[in-house]
């Protein structure tokens, strides 16, 4: 056994602990070719360990979404460590009752919801699953291609991307489907013949009838995809046709992200049956939930299903003041209005450079697509790493995303402000400057 040993903070010796001490399934998963290190992250901006400031365009994969060290998700943490650090579920405890019921309260009116809470979105997502196929008694299911659920089998197996795929049996059953992506996609715009694909795929892939499907209403690793207007109504419609139960995965796009609404679905006139959510939820914090219909999730009142730390104290007081933060400082209102800013300024930036094919967002999901040619619209994966290692060292921190890895992914926390957009106007221009003027 090793003794305590003080925390080393030289370059060096935190990338070798890591290379020694990671498993390759940990380690392979970094987006720069040198290491990224981070020490300190206050609001919307991180500072790496030589003291170099950065303006945090991505939230640690969105899981910051009121800032970093927020005071008050921070007070409220705190105070529930002064008290009890984790109550199981087979006890009872106010505080995830509390914020189950005001996760209710976010849901449409109408329905009667109930929230099974979870440490992370691949184990909401696995539950959602399991909800389905339990209440439908029905196996078969439709996901999307370009779709990220998670990396436990259930969820990786919902999964339409091949990177996080791995070349195992994953869950019989799942059938993907185009996504309607109105610029990469296969129809293009035609929400019709995405739909038409989807009848297609009930009558010749499953048994015809569905245990249901998930949608992320912008789909987030896959690039900022924004489904298509009339693409949620339509595909809920065919699945409940064919008896199933209409999933919503809202890890990257809930909880005010997109700006217009607290929840993306709602940009659609369709009520789901399941949400899943998780990251934002909780600033940081590992929590994830599970929101359903009463009946649907009553299908599981006669098994045990229990994640051990789901309704941690500590936990869902962090996501109850992540609530109140999002209400107190209007940050779904700021994600609309600094979200069209950043999306302006990417537009500006598209007029001068012919790399960029795409500009596209919802709220503070914002993305821009680079291509070869804006005709045949090839990723130009290649030069979108050069422009994102420029834009490091231009102090920007974004993500390469999409199945090309040729989309710049903006997700910055919900309290980026004005400010902050001229910072990213006249740092994404340098990097572009840099990579394809020189
Ligand atoms: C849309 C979406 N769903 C589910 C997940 C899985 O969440 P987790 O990584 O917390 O398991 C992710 C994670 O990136 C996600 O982006």
């Amino acid at each position: 056994m090793t003794g305590e040993i003080e925390t080393d903070w030289s370059t060096d010796a935190i990338v070798e602990r890591r290379k020694k001490f990671y498993a390759a399934s940990q380690r392979a998963f970094v987006p720069y070719k040198e290491p990224m290190i981070f020490q300190k992250g206050k609001g919307q901006y991180l500072w790496d360990e030589k003291g170099k400031e950065y303006l945090d365009l991505l939230g640690m994969n969105l899981c910051i979404s009121v800032g970093h060290a927020h005071p008050e998700v921070n007070r409220a943490i705190r105070e529930q460590t002064e008290d009890m650090l984790h109550c199981t579920t087979m006890f009872y405890h106010p505080v995830p009752a509390h914020f189950a019921e005001e996760l209710v309260a976010t849901m449409p009116e109408g329905d009667d919801w109930v929230v099974h809470f979870t440490s992370s979105g691949a184990e909401a997502a696995d539950l959602a699953l399991l909800m389905a196929r339990s209440y439908t008694g029905n196996v078969d299911f439709l996901a999307l291609q370009n779709g990220y659920h998670g990396a436990t089998f259930g969820a990786q197996s919902m999964t339409g991307i091949a990177g996080f795929r791995h070349n195992v049996p994953l869950l019989g059953g799942i059938h993907h489907v185009s996504n309607p992506d109105a610029y990469r996609g296969i129809h293009r715009d035609n929400v019709d013949l995405y739909l038409d694909e989807i009848d297609r795929t009930i009558k010749t892939s499953t048994s015809g009838a569905l245990a249901g499907m998930i949608i992320e209403p912008v789909q987030g690793y896959g690039g900022i995809v924004p489904m298509l207007d009339g693409y949620i109504e339509g595909a809920f419609e065919r699945v409940r046709a064919a008896g199933g139960v209409c999933v919503i995965d809202e890890v990257q796009s809930g909880f005010g992200r997109t700006g217009a609404n607290f929840w993306g679905f709602e940009a659609s006139d369709a009520v789901p049956d399941i949400v899943i959510m998780a990251k934002g939820i909780g600033n940081g914090i590992p929590l994830g939930a599970v929101v359903a219909k009463r009946g649907i999730a009553e299908a599981l009142a006669d098994k045990f299903y229990f994640n051990t730390y789901g309704a941690n104290p500590v936990a869902c007081a962090a996501g109850r003041a992540v609530l109140r933060v999002i209400a107190a400082e209007g940050l779904q209102q700021n994600a609309a209005r600094v979200g069209a800013e950043l999306l302006s300024v990417a537009q500006d930036v598209q007029q001068r450079y012919d790399a960029i094919g795409d500009v596209r967002g919802r709220g503070l999901m914002v993305a821009m697509e680079l291509v070869k040619d804006r005709k045949t619209r090839e990723p130009a994966t290649d030069v979108t790493a050069e422009i994102f290692e420029a834009s490091r060292e231009n102090g920007l921190i974004m993500s390469k995303s999409g199945a090309y890895k040729n989309v710049l992914r903006i997700v910055p926390p919900l309290c980026i402000n004005h400010d902050d957009v001229g910072r990213f106007a006249d740092a994404i221009d340098r990097s572009f400057q840099s990579v394809l003027d020189s």
